[in-house]
């Protein structure tokens, strides 16, 4: 079972990948003001839930979406045919790196994908190519809201290096060129919501989906809230920054 299928199921329930509402998502959009006709570029899109809320709200937008999970763009493009915006949006799948510059974009969305570009740094500086003077970009990223401990670290698999501080988060993002014009900070019942979310929407189509994928989903699911309860919970928090191209 290939781990973005588990991902895809794992999100069934909550389509933002990220510990975010929905709420904090039209909120975060509507802030962007966009103008009119806006060009939106979402790198990692996942099953594009940002962009299409985008197109919802802003009736004559247009949108290409990046990402290299089949499953995830399948999806975005079912949602995109209900919601009668299929011809506003061009979905790419293929690796965001090679995403080429071609045009320049009223908003840029990397929610969650950072690690597309190698982390933080690199992606805000690639960001700020496709975008117009003065636009938008909407980055997602984790950040330490406490300082990890040796379980949150070992539970992740990572180095105290993988994410900053809240202000040092803020300062690498704006010394590619932007300034923080607006931020969201997810709360904890966000992160419970969508960690809960995620491992119990695995566990019950292990359950109801008897076979040799669901062993494969629960162990998934059990290892995942394993590194969440006993690791990153309260630890690891997450922001979405709302930042302006200077120039
Ligand atoms: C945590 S999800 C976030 C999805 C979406 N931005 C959201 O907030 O709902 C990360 C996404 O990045 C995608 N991804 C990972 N590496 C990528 C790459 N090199 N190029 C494009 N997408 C990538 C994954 O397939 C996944 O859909």
């Amino acid at each position: 079972m290939e781990r973005q299928f588990i991902s895809h199921l794992a999100h069934r329930d909550h389509p933002i990948a990220a510990p975010v509402s929905g709420a904090q998502v039209t909120r975060l959009l509507r802030r962007a003001r966009l103008p009119e006709g806006a060009r939106i570029l979402d790198l990692g899109c996942g099953e594009a839930s940002w962009t299409l809320r985008a197109l919802a709200l802003y009736e004559d937008a247009t949108a290409d979406g990046v990402d290299i999970s089949a499953d995830a763009l399948n999806t975005a493009e079912g949602h995109a045919e209900i919601q009668g915006v299929w011809e506003r949006i061009r979905l790419h799948k293929r690796s965001a790196e090679d995403f080429p510059v071609a045009e320049r974009y009223d908003l840029v969305v990397c929610v969650g994908a950072t690690h597309a570009f190698g982390g933080l740094r690199p992606t805000v500086e690639r960001v700020r190519r496709y975008l117009r003077p003065n636009g938008l970009a909407l980055i997602g990223e984790g950040f330490w809201e406490r300082e990890p401990t040796p379980e949150a670290l070992t539970r992740l698999g990572t180095e105290p290096s993988e994410y900053l501080d809240l202000a040092g988060t803020v300062a690498v993002a704006e010394s590619a060129g932007f300034d923080t014009v607006y931020a969201y900070t997810s709360d904890l019942s966000e992160w419970d919501d969508y960690e809960w979310s995620w491992t119990g929407t695995l566990l019950r189509w292990a359950n109801e989906n008897p076979g040799p994928d669901a062993e494969t989903a629960r162990a998934a699911a059990l290892e995942h809230r394993a590194m969440w309860l006993h690791g990153y919970r309260g630890i690891l928090g997450f922001v979405t920054l709302l930042l302006q191209r200077r120039g």
